[in-house]
C-alpha cells in the first residue's frame, strides 16, 4: 500500500512538462509586443514549455510572431541572420545557437516549444525574441534560470 502511493508520487514528478511553474504563456499582438519581458525557469523543472498567443488579427505575413531562445551574446547576430532563413523557415536559422523556437503564428493564433531545462546554465542570460523581420529590436526579453 505504502509503495504504491510513493510510487504514484514519483509518476506524477515524471511529468513535470506541464507542472506547475514549468510553462510560460507569452502574448503577442498587432502593435509589435510581447506582454512578458522576464521569464525565469525554475531549475526544478526537467522541461519547460513556452506557450505563445497572438491576440491581434494582421495575418501572419503582415505581423507574424514567433518565439526564439538564445544566450544573451549571440542575440544581435542570430536575429540579425534570421531575416535570410526566409518566411518557409519562419525566419529561423538552422543554427546551434537557436537553443528553442516556435513556429510563425498570425492573429488568433497559437503555438508552443517545449524544451530541455538542462541545455541553460545558472548565471548566463538568455533572451528570447521574435525574429519576424523589424521585429527583434522591439519584441524580445531576458530568460534566466532560477
Ligand atoms: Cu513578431
Amino acid at each position: 500500500m505504502y509503495k504504491c502511493l510513493v510510487a504514484a508520487g514519483l509518476v506524477a514528478f515524471a511529468g513535470p512538462a506541464w507542472a506547475a511553474g514549468c510553462e510560460q504563456v507569452v502574448k503577442s499582438n498587432d502593435a509589435m509586443q510581447f506582454d512578458v519581458k522576464n521569464i525565469t525557469v525554475p531549475r526544478s523543472c526537467k522541461k519547460f514549455t513556452v506557450k505563445l498567443e497572438h491576440t491581434g488579427k494582421l495575418p501572419k505575413a503582415a505581423m507574424g510572431h514567433n518565439w526564439v531562445l538564445t544566450r544573451e551574446p549571440d542575440f544581435q547576430a542570430v536575429a540579425k541572420a534570421s531575416a535570410s532563413a526566409g518566411a518557409a523557415k519562419n525566419y529561423v536559422i538552422d543554427d546551434p545557437r537557436v537553443i528553442a523556437h516556435t513556429g510563425l503564428i498570425g492573429g488568433g493564433e497559437t503555438t508552443s516549444v517545449t524544451f530541455d531545462v538542462a541545455k541553460l546554465t545558472a548565471g548566463t542570460s538568455y533572451t528570447f525574441f521574435c525574429s519576424f523581420p523589424g521585429h527583434w529590436a522591439i519584441m524580445k526579453g531576458v530568460l534566466s534560470l532560477s
